[in-house]
């Protein structure tokens, strides 16, 4: 497919909705998603400023492994979309959200909140910033030994101010700590904190 091309979509490749985007099934790569801004007035607002935060990250070659990594913008029947890394399951399936994760009768928080500790370190250790970090923005991937790696989805980056590459590594780093222990207070009981 040309990068020209319009990509067909329609609600067959619906994954989910956040407050911002709709997020589809790429029609013919399964490794990719494609974002869709919704009508809400911040929405491309948002997204530009991710794919300035995202530009910065590949510019000083971090390691994406925790983040769902952006392709590139691409004209598609809905509108302007932005394509990124699809999380999924080794069977295929898109990951579960952490919100679904905690939802379900079988769901081990005591397991998880070890990833998420180590999610919240490998953040500090590359200064990433976080902006909007919730259970919806979280993925858990799970490979085919059941073993799970929370993945950020969305909420990177800083859209308040000065993005973080730009600020002092002490500044960052607290800033990261402060932003990921407050998501750890208020959904996950102070579990995953950070120091
Ligand atoms: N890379 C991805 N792979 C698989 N599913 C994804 C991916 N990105 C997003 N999703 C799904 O789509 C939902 C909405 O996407 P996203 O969080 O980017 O939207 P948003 O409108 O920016 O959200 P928010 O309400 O947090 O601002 C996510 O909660 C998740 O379920
Ligand atoms: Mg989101």
């Amino acid at each position: 497919m040309s990068d020209n091309e319009i990509v067909n979509l329609d609600e067959q490749h619906f994954i989910a909705a956040g407050a911002f985007c709709k997020c589809y099934q790429h029609p013919t790569d399964l490794n990719r998603c494609i974002k869709v801004p919704t009508s809400n007035k911040k929405a491309k607002k948002r997204h530009l400023a991710d794919l300035k935060y995202y530009r910065k990250l590949h510019k000083v070659k971090v390691d994406l492994k925790y983040i769902a990594d952006y392709f590139g913008q691409c004209e598609t029947s809905l509108g302007a979309g932005y394509a990124y890394q699809c999380i999924r399951d080794h069977n295929g399936d898109v990951s579960q959200t952490l919100e679904n994760y905690f939802k379900d009768a079988d769901a081990e928080p005591q397991k998880i909140y070890p990833l998420l500790q180590k999610l919240g370190r490998y953040l500090v250790e590359n200064r990433i910033l976080i902006s909007d970090i919730h259970a919806r923005n979280i993925l858990l991937q799970k490979n085919s030994q059941g073993e799970i790696t929370p993945i950020i989805v969305d909420g990177i980056g800083d859209r308040v101010a000065i993005t973080v590459l730009n600020i002092s590594p002490k500044l960052a780093i607290s800033k990261i700590i402060r932003r990921w222990n407050r998501f750890s207070r208020k959904e996950l009981d102070s579990n995953a904190h950070i120091t």
